[in-house]
């Protein structure tokens, strides 16, 4: 049995850079019909140069009527949608006794409104279909947050708890909702690329699977969830982080190497 998307309607926020843009990048590849949303315009006239998506739309996904506007193209024009990937999240940092409650709404705002925003923009669609996908991006975070990081471990703990939700909420519909956990990935929303040879090796410490995760694997994991072979996962968690922490000092094995 092989993963066959040919003709699918994906649409996948944050799609712009970083783990969005290969997950849009995956899709396409796998012949499905994507539909990339992003709040930076110069990042999506950046992603129309590499032509990897059908259709690529300046959004902010915490805006709800250009949400609703956004999802109304796509049924214009395809008639559906199959799949929901609600990748687009920001972090900050910050100690939680100093931390600006303006900064918490916002983190809040994309992370936790914004899914809420394209979840009710496409639950109609999708219950007419009576088929569709729902996967969201929450985090390590989710399972242990990092000390500077409540309001993003925390915003990512309520994406993992309305995906269990929406779950059973949907299920009679056909629809199945999953949420995925990366661990460490270098990207422009983190410094682990900047870590210099001795703080990267703490972090690696912690992984099972020791090496940084790549965008690809989170798109792998994506590309499955959206596949026929996954139609009896739902409100999952699935831990995409190299087995960060699967036992107390992973690193352990390797320095017995
Ligand atoms: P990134 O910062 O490289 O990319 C995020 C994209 O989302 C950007 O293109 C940005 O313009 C877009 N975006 C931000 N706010 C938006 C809004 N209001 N509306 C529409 N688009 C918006 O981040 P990265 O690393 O690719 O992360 C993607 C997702 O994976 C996020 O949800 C993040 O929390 C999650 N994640 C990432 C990890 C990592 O190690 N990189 C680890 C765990 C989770």
């Amino acid at each position: 049995m092989q993963i066959d998307l040919s003709g699918r309607v994906v649409l996948v926020t944050g799609a712009g850079r970083g783990i969005g843009r290969t997950i849009a990048r995956t899709f396409h590849h796998e012949g499905a019909r994507v539909v990339a949303l992003d709040l930076d315009p110069a990042a999506l006239e950046d992603l129309r140069e590499e032509p990897l998506a059908d259709l690529a739309l300046a959004c902010d996904i915490t805006d709800a009527e250009q949400v609703r506007e956004a999802v109304a193209t796509v049924e214009q024009r395809y008639g559906r949608l199959d799949v929901l990937v609600n990748n687009a999240g920001i972090n900050a940092e910050g100690p939680l006794e100093s931390f600006d409650p303006a900064l918490w709404d916002q983190v809040f705002a994309v992370n936790v409104r914004g899914v809420l925003n394209t979840c009710q923009a496409v639950i109609p669609l999708m219950k007419s279909q009576k088929a569709g996908r729902i996967i969201n991006a929450a985090s390590f975070a989710a399972i242990i947050p990092s000390v500077d990081a409540a309001a993003y471990g925390a915003s990512k703990a309520a994406v993992v708890q309305l995906t269990r939700v929406l779950a059973s909420e949907l299920g009679a519909w056909g629809i199945t909702a999953n949420a995925y956990a990366p661990g460490m990935i270098p990207t422009a929303m983190n410094g682990f690329a900047a870590l210099d040879e001795t703080g990267a090796s703490t972090k690696l410490d912690q992984l099972s699977v020791r090496r940084w995760g790549e965008p690809q694997d989170v798109a792998n994991l994506c590309l499955f969830l959206a596949s026929d072979l996954s139609d009896y996962i739902t409100g999952a968690l699935l831990d995409v982080s190299g087995g960060k922490f699967a036992t107390q000092d992973p690193g352990a094995a390797f320095r017995a190497l």
